[in-house]
């Protein structure tokens, strides 16, 4: 089974799991019986915009619905990112929600918090070889599959065509510790593979970005560009927005931003900036409001104790985990306006100012 999220029902999967859940005595610090919700937030980090949206509108939704949040980021260091578990546990939350900057070593803290009687929730990355609760996310294959479909459709217009013409890109993944980078590699494989497999594209360079860091993504950019030497890529496939602004500064550099085709994922301001200005070719827009509050609303009811639906189910190695999806929609400049713009997720006035 892959990891992709399979098109079953789990809903009597996910009430038995709630009913071991509910004989499950906590261990943790004992509150008054009526006290509100309280939720753990655990962050990889908070360096990157989207995530600072993630935590706000997280924040916001569970307060509204009466719960207590209490939010610890982990600077993308897995120890303190189970420090910081261990922390929230110690301040008697009735569900822990964990956004890994490691998808195999935060299964310590599942097994922790569920010694404690708490629940887990992970947001938008998967926690994999445990005993996971729920999962929240976006289809993370199809954010590659957009972002690839989106390549081949403008280098190759006529589509796959032995004989046909050639092009040659340079690939830019994500942090090897992150589950979802290796999901958007597999949807741009699946997206790529035709006009790899007749000989139409040619992969000139390819590396995964550390800790998904700019820094990174200019680097393997730069690595790209001497190795291509006079005949440069035609597109750079970049795996996120942060990523693709590194890459851009590589190739601002070189004179060569606006020249050559360039994605990204998150619809960050900076990203929706380039692609007016001409310098990021397209972004994936994830309604992230929508993801931080079906999440928020799904701690609170596992804090509660109460029963959820969920859709689908992911395999995390040890068994499928119920998850809920939210829907995503490839962006380029003569959609800004309908999708991202219309959403509220900038403002355009925010889109036409200088950074
Ligand atoms: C998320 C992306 C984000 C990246 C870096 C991934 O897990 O899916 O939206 O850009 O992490 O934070």
């Amino acid at each position: 089974m892959t990891s992709r999220t399979l098109l079953v029902t789990v809903s009597c999967a996910l009430s038995v799991l709630l009913g071991a859940l509910l004989s499950k005595p906590s261990q943790g610090p004992s509150r008054p019986k009526d006290s509100p919700v309280r939720i753990g937030l655990s962050l990889d980090t908070l360096k990157e915009e989207r995530w600072q949206r993630d935590r706000d509108t997280f924040t916001a939704k569970a307060r509204a619905l009466g719960a207590e949040v209490v939010v610890l980021s982990a600077n993308s260091d897995d120890l303190q990112q189970i420090k910081d578990c261990q922390s929230l546990l110690g301040q008697a939350i009735d569900v822990l929600v964990i956004a890994p900057h490691n998808g195999e070593a935060m299964s310590k803290a599942v097994v922790a918090a569920h010694e404690s009687g708490v629940p887990v929730l992970a947001y938008d990355r998967l926690i994999r070889n445990c005993d996971l609760d729920l999962y929240c996310t976006f289809d993370n294959v199809k954010v590659g599959e957009l972002q690839g479909r989106f390549l081949t459709e403008r280098l190759f217009p006529e589509g796959p065509r032995a004989g046909g013409p050639k092009k040659r890109i340079a690939r830019i993944y994500g942090a090897p510790t992150d589950n979802n980078a290796k999901l958007f590699k597999q949807g741009q494989d699946n997206a790529l593979r035709p006009f790899l497999e007749n000989g139409q594209l040619e992969v000139v360079f390819e590396d995964w970005a550390e800790d998904w860091k700019p820094a990174n993504g200019k680097r393997i950019a730069q690595a790209a560009l001497s190795k291509a030497g006079a005949q440069k890529p035609d597109a750079i496939l970049a795996s996120n927005d942060g990523t693709a602004g590194g890459a851009i500064q590589a190739l601002r550099e070189e004179g060569l931003a606006g020249k050559i085709l360039v994605t990204g994922q998150d619809a960050d301001l900076d990203a929706c900036r380039r692609i007016l200005s001409g310098e990021q070719t397209m972004t994936v827009y994830k309604p992230l409001p929508k993801l931080a509050n079906a999440a928020a609303e799904a701690a609170f009811h596992l804090g509660k104790r109460k029963p959820l639906i969920a859709r689908g189910a992911t395999d995390n190695g040890f068994k499928p985990v119920p998850t809920q999806e939210v829907d995503i929609v490839a962006v380029e400049k003569s959609n800004l306006q309908e999708t991202v713009i219309k959403d509220g997720f900038h403002k355009a006035s925010d889109l036409q100012a200088q950074p």
